[in-house]
């Protein structure tokens, strides 16, 4: 029996809920050699800000149990090369839902990358990244308070006329729901969750924090449960759809993260361990969804 993966996203349909998180699949122009980008439902491109940015002093990457800790810090080229040639590029290879993730330090900037994102023809989502916990005075500075969540929010919804916006959720804080709330009021189309948690580790030997940064976000398959259960707290909050993400390995993880409530799911740290891991997912849920008398993925979402 043919089984239907497909999903929809604010009216944009997903040949399936698959889709690499940003930050770990590049501008998926990188792997294209490698495997057929056209098997995954989206792909959410690396954080992008105003100017180009080098990211963090190394050691950025840190491993361990369970996942990964990593301080890069944004690094990317930049909102002009993002528009004018990577997504360019993409669209020649890849038929899919493009996610531009935007990342910034000050409204202004949120401003102006979402607004130049919002008028670039390949893209199809943007999604703003209030959560980065590896940048000083900006990021995750936005997405710890209900009202800077909200103002950012807001700020993009004013500039961008034709795309529909995703805020991506920080699971640093106390109350996911209220911030969640906060976005949807001030307009969000839909929501993210979760970026990394703000973690850490010490090199014994050398006495010393092992990334240059000293912390760094922790995810990978360690947080699956926290980001499920924030998934399942936000989607029932909510009116919004949720992409689910956190510690997503496999098709079981999927179909989990869609009965807590995420109508797309996206796999992050588990792309770095293995490249292959999302087409794989790809194609082992049509078997699970036989095993447990699944037809459509869309009849899942939020059942539990
Ligand atoms: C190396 C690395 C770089 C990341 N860069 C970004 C980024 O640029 N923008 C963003 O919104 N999230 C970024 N993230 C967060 C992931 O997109 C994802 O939200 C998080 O890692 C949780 O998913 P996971 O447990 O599957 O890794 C990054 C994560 C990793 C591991």
């Amino acid at each position: 029996m043919v089984k239907d993966l497909s999903v929809e996203l604010c009216g944009i349909r997903l040949k399936n809920p698959v889709v690499p998180a940003s930050g770990t699949f590049g501008f998926g122009l990188e792997l294209s050699d490698s495997l057929d980008l056209n098997v995954l439902g989206g792909i959410s491109l690396k954080g992008t800000t105003r100017e180009a940015r080098y990211g963090n002093p190394t050691p950025r990457i840190a491993d361990c149990p369970a996942g990964m800790l990593n301080a890069v810090g944004l690094q990317n080229p930049g909102i002009d090369v993002l528009v004018q040639e990577k997504v360019p590029a993409l669209r020649k290879i890849y038929d899919g839902c493009v996610i531009a993730n935007i990342s910034g330090f000050s409204l202004d900037e949120y401003r102006h990358c979402c607004a130049l994102a919002d008028t670039c023809p390949g893209i199809d989502l943007i999604e703003v990244n209030i959560s980065c916990p590896n940048v000083h005075g900006g990021g995750m500075a936005f997405g710890t308070s209900a009202a800077a969540a909200a103002e950012v929010t807001a700020a993009v919804k004013e500039v961008c006329r034709n795309k529909r916006i995703f805020i991506k959720l920080s699971p640093n804080v106390t109350d996911i729901v209220e911030i969640a709330r906060a976005c949807e009021d001030a307009g969000a189309d839909g929501l993210t969750l979760v970026n990394t948690f703000l973690g850490m580790r010490i090199d014994i030997a050398r006495r010393s924090p092992v990334l240059a940064n000293k912390m760094g976000g922790y995810s990978g398959a360690g947080i699956f449960p926290i980001a499920l259960r924030m998934v399942y707290q936000v989607a029932h909050a909510c009116r919004i759809p949720v992409m689910g993400c956190g510690g997503v390995t496999c098709a079981r993880d999927v179909i989990e993260m869609m009965m807590a409530g995420a109508t797309a799911v996206q796999v992050g740290a588990e792309n770095l361990r293995n490249p292959f891991v999302c087409p794989e997912i790809v194609e082992e849920l049509p078997s699970l969804m036989e095993q447990l008398h699944i037809e459509s993925l869309r009849d899942i979402i939020g059942t539990v």
